[in-house]
């Protein structure tokens, strides 16, 4: 049984949340809350396992409520169900929230929304993966500047102008920023020189993607990894993206989940990095393992360290408090099957631009190992999508240095 509270200031959606989610009682204990203070009370008495609330209240508004939920009860999945469509709103919420969903919401994506976001849960509190992640030293916090840019967001007055303002007081990485905006990867004609242009033309979730990503490849030892090694990932992490971007915008749901699947792809293999830095040894024994018996890298890693980087990156990014979509398609991009979702979504674009850009990436000598998983795919209905996702593969990229 999974225990759920409902916050709304409305009572009549409360009622229709009530009459729509009947069916549910057998799998689900239901709370419903007038307000963040009464859901707050509630909480104290009963913990539950997932809270789902909307944004805009009188006193204490969703995104205040959600981040006191994540301060007192770290562990609970947290849920935004909104009527508001403006996206800054949206963006506020990022933070605190790991899913956002608006209203109406059909009762069986809210379903499947709750599923996934335990399923997710459960893998990322597992005991060999917290056992694994327990040798690692220190986890690279989340970067300060991606904090500030959030904080900005969550303030009353926030401006797509200040948060270029933000980043333009980071010298270092307003030249990463600005270096990467520039290059043939986003294709925009015209020069960009100020952070805030780069905010304004491309949005701020790709901005935020890549101040992440900026940060993560350049906070490792390049010197643990090789140089060679890193700009492979590197490259290999860009392509992701783009690609993942691409098959996200040929499908119907594809605009509210591009920019998902466009950070899942850049962050993809993130756990890569965290694996060669803190536990070099045994993740060197890995790749010679995966070279010696021709498998791919992360079944490798399941053999000697237990758990594999996609679940390590993915752990790293749920401690950051990324978006579930971001951190279920990193969670699962080799093995998709896992998960409980069964429609196409930012974790299906990112497997299959993973998988491949992988394949292209292989030689004579180096042949392909199985990357895709093609029953997963038929399973949603999508094998005849394929031809054209291959398409879409390798068209060239000028390539882009690693920050
Ligand atoms: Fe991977
Ligand atoms: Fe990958």
């Amino acid at each position: 049984m999974k225990r759920i509270l409902f916050v709304d200031d409305e009572p009549s959606v409360l009622q229709g949340l009530q009459r729509m989610l009947r069916g549910q009682r057998q799998e689900w204990e239901m709370e419903f809350a007038p307000n963040g203070e009464a859901a707050l009370r509630l909480l104290e008495q009963h913990p539950v396992d997932v809270v789902v609330s909307d944004m805009r209240m009188p006193g204490m508004d969703g995104a205040k409520l959600l981040s006191e939920v994540t301060r007192r009860y770290p562990q609970t999945v947290r849920i935004i169900l909104s009527g508001q469509t403006d996206k800054e709103a949206i963006l506020r919420s990022v933070g605190p929230a790991h899913q956002f969903l608006a209203k109406p919401c059909d009762p069986d994506l809210l379903k499947e929304t709750v599923a996934r976001a335990c399923a997710l849960r459960q893998l990322l509190h597992s005991e060999h993966l917290k056992g694994l992640v327990s040798q690692v030293r220190s986890l690279p916090s989340l970067p300060h500047l991606y904090v500030q840019i959030q904080e900005e967001l969550q303030s009353p007055n926030a401006s797509l102008q200040r948060v270029g303002q933000i980043i333009s007081q980071d010298i270092g990485m307003t030249a990463k920023v600005l270096q990467l905006v520039n290059s043939a990867f986003f294709g925009i004609q015209r020069r960009i020189t100020q952070p805030a242009q780069a905010v304004a033309l491309l949005g701020l979730e790709t901005v935020n993607a890549v101040v992440l990503s900026v940060k993560l490849f350049s906070s490792f030892d390049q010197a643990l990894m090789g140089r060679a090694h890193l700009t492979t990932l590197w490259e290999h992490s860009m392509a992701t993206a783009r690609l993942a971007k691409r098959i996200t915008l040929a499908e119907p749901d594809g605009p509210r989940l591009a920019n998902y699947a466009f950070m899942g792809g850049l962050l993809h293999d993130a756990g890569k990095l965290v694996l060669a830095t803190d536990l070099a040894t045994a993740y060197r024994e890995a790749l010679a393992l995966a070279e010696r018996e021709q498998l791919a890298d992360w079944v490798a890693e399941q053999r000697v360290l237990g758990a594999t980087h996609a679940e390590v990156g993915a752990y790293l990014l749920g401690l950051w408090g990324l978006p579930d979509p971001i951190v279920e398609a990193v969670a699962f991009h080799h093995h998709p099957d896992e998960c409980a979702g069964r429609a196409f979504s930012a974790l299906t674009a990112v497997h299959v631009a993973n998988a491949l850009d992988q394949e292209s990436r292989h030689t004579a000598d180096a042949p392909a190992r199985p990357y895709l998983c093609a029953d997963y795919v038929a399973a949603l209905g999508l094998t005849d999508r394929l031809p054209a996702w291959r398409e879409m593969v390798g068209v060239a990229v000028e390539q882009t240095s690693v920050p």
